[in-house]
């Protein structure tokens, strides 16, 4: 037996997973990577520990025993690292997050200084829609959330940070017919919106529903970025937030599109469950966040107070 806990680590995900792709994905490596690694593992068993059926792989039972046996050693490896980094007196351990996907133009900045201060802190932080960060939270997957929105009817402790804001944009092309106000203005214009379950097209759509804005062409994208690169390309208008177009509104790629009752104001907000036991590092987060979060707010973001 010679296996590496890489080996290990790669075989646990793909146990977890059931899937090549996604174990690939968990680990940010390609798949023939995680497949050689496979391979690699399974050369050293004369048992197989998977089995493809038609296109999927699935876990033998001989191969479920060996997973539960690698879960045992990876937990292991961390209890090493983390007495290690205990003894050398430095906070250890994992800081979970779940953030909007306009949140990772926010959150990183609140990270940077924590993270450098307690290098043996491991940050998980999810990017996807508002849905499933609540889903997170809600599950007690994460330690915290960020949204913009925080939602109603769910006991929640926040910090709040600052002011989201969302205009509508264009690209530096975008020529509007004189003369039209108001909602007025939609008129014709292919409007862009995000996935069901994201923050910002619930808000897109609770503007458009309550100024009577009349049908408009609409065209579905799956994330803020792929958002932001079909206004860049043309193909359309979206009302979006504004911490995730800074540069291209500073190259005039972008342009902002002043419609009456826009900017919509959210609240950016870090989010957690009230009866969670912290661990120590996130509440040494959350120490940090509340001595640190004005200061943050003015280095990074002070560009924001001109729009
Ligand atoms: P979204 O969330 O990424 O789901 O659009 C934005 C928000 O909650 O402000």
């Amino acid at each position: 037996m010679n296996y590496t806990l890489n080996q290990l680590q790669v075989f646990l995900k793909i146990a977890e997973t059931g899937s090549i792709t996604k174990a690939a994905e968990a680990l940010h490596l390609s798949q023939p990577a995680v497949s050689i690694q496979l391979k690699n593992f399974q050369d050293q068993f004369d048992i197989p520990l998977t089995e493809l059926v038609g296109r999927r792989i699935y876990i033998t039972d001989f191969g479920k025993e060996i997973a539960e046996a690698v879960e045992n050693i990876i937990h292991q490896v961390h209890a090493i690292n983390n007495k290690t980094l205990a003894y050398k007196g430095q906070l250890f351990g994992r800081l979970k997050m779940a953030v909007v996907s306009t949140g990772k133009y926010v959150m990183p900045y609140f990270l940077a200084g924590f993270i450098e201060q307690h290098q043996g802190i491991e940050l998980r932080m999810d990017v996807t829609n508002r849905a499933q960060v609540i889903d997170s939270l809600m599950c007690n997957e994460v330690d915290f959330a960020l949204v913009s929105i925080v939602p109603q009817g769910l006991k929640v402790d926040s910090l709040e940070l600052f002011q989201n804001k969302l205009f509508l944009i264009g690209n530096a092309d975008a020529r509007l017919k004189r003369g039209r106000k108001g909602s007025e203005i939609f008129k014709d214009l292919p409007l862009i919106f995000r996935e069901k379950g994201s923050g910002t097209r619930q808000t897109m759509e609770k503007f458009i529903e309550s100024n009577d804005i009349p049908a408009l062409k609409r065209l579905e994208l799956a994330s803020n970025e792929a958002v932001k690169q079909a206004v860049l390309a043309g193909l359309g208008y979206s009302i979006m937030s504004l911490v995730g177009v800074k540069n291209e509104l500073y190259n005039n790629d972008l342009q902002i599109i002043p419609v009456e009752g826009l900017p919509i104001k959210t609240m950016w907000s870090l989010i957690w469950l009230p009866n969670k036991k912290l661990s120590p590092v996130a509440n040494a987060f959350l120490e940090y966040m509340r001595e640190e979060k004005s200061q943050i707010i003015q280095n990074k973001f002070d560009w924001y107070e001109q729009y």
